[in-house]
């Protein structure tokens, strides 16, 4: 059973290390990363031009756009080269098999 405010999306064995995984939450397409055992989540639509970020790949803790290449902190949700947007991050939970989310689709500033 999540926390109080999170809310179930998906089962961790269903994650692929280091593959995009899309859920829908708080009404925004989310996408999950795995990397260990750890999960991040982030907006998924990219901010360049709509690009899905769950396409793209992954250099170490960042996602990298799979059209143009721009490129996102996991953890922060920040551009690493300039700042010229910023995708929102969600927090995780994992208990046993389930990856819950909390947050909202703001950007942080
Ligand atoms: S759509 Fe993502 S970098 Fe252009």
């Amino acid at each position: 059973m999540p926390s109080p405010g999170f809310q179930t999306v998906a089962h961790l064995s269903d994650l692929r290390e280091g593959e995009g995984h899309v859920v829908q939450y708080a009404g925004v397409d989310v996408a999950l990363f795995r990397l260990g055992e750890e999960v991040f989540a982030v907006e998924n639509t990219c901010p360049h031009q709509g690009a899905s970020l769950a396409e793209g790949w992954l250099e170490g803790d960042r996602v990298v756009c799979p059209w143009h290449a721009w490129c996102f902190e996991l953890r922060t949700g920040r551009m690493t080269l300039g700042d010229y947007a910023q995708i929102a991050t969600f927090e995780v939970e994992i208990e046993a098999d389930q990856v819950a989310l909390r947050g909202n689709a703001t950007p942080l500033a």
